[in-house]
């Protein structure tokens, strides 16, 4: 309907905004595509070495998620969830940069708190113990991901789980680069300068 097709435009826009880009722009630092991993998230801005830039990626990011899902919220339920997978996409694929955004793991975060706070905590620790673990932020995010539609569905969010399994999946895709870095051994541990 309208209103929902306006959650989707709101929350595609918001997606959009890419702050790692636009903080590494505005410090100053060598443009975030071509350092490192190329990506405009927070784990290549961590690479410059700006551990505070990194950082307000990280939370920007995700707050584009978090607010997607509860503008969208105010139109319907279903507003709220087709806000937040917007807001990934938006992320994944921004007109602005000829849509090759970033992997979406932080508006991934943003969208599932907006959605289900217990279902971002849920994330968030997997995600931790397996960054605890391992130290790959592709790999912990790759898990936390994984888990997220399960956690969903095992609290009786069916349609919200199944919407977050194809965010996952598109997010998966988008680390394609890092899994056969990840199995070939070549995968660089967070903080590891580029
Ligand atoms: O947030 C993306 C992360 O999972 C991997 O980032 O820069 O190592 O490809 P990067």
């Amino acid at each position: 309907s309208f209103p929902e097709l306006g959650a989707l435009a709101v929350g595609y826009l918001l997606g959009s905004i890419p702050f790692g880009l636009l903080l590494t722009r505005l410090a100053g630092t060598t443009d975030i595509r071509s350092i490192g991993s190329g990506n405009i998230g927070a784990t290549n801005v961590l690479r410059t070495g700006r551990k505070d830039l990194a950082a307000a990626t990280l939370l920007l990011d995700a707050l584009k998620g978090v607010a997607a899902a509860l503008l969208g919220a105010q139109i319907s339920p279903d507003g709220a969830v087709i806000a937040a997978a917007a807001a990934f996409i938006g992320h994944i694929a921004p007109v602005w940069l000829r849509f090759r955004g970033g992997k979406g793991v932080a508006t991934f975060l943003g969208a599932l708190f907006g959605i289900s706070w217990p279902a971002g905590f849920a994330f968030a620790a997997v995600w931790l113990s397996m960054a605890a673990l391992f130290r790959y932020s592709s790999l912990s995010a790759l898990a936390a991901s994984l888990a997220s539609p399960l956690v969903l569905a095992a609290m009786g969010h069916g349609p919200e789980a199944i919407v977050f399994a194809a965010m996952a999946a598109l997010l998966w895709w988008k680390h394609r680069d890092n899994i056969r870095r990840l199995l070939s051994g070549n995968e660089s541990r967070i903080g590891q300068k580029a």
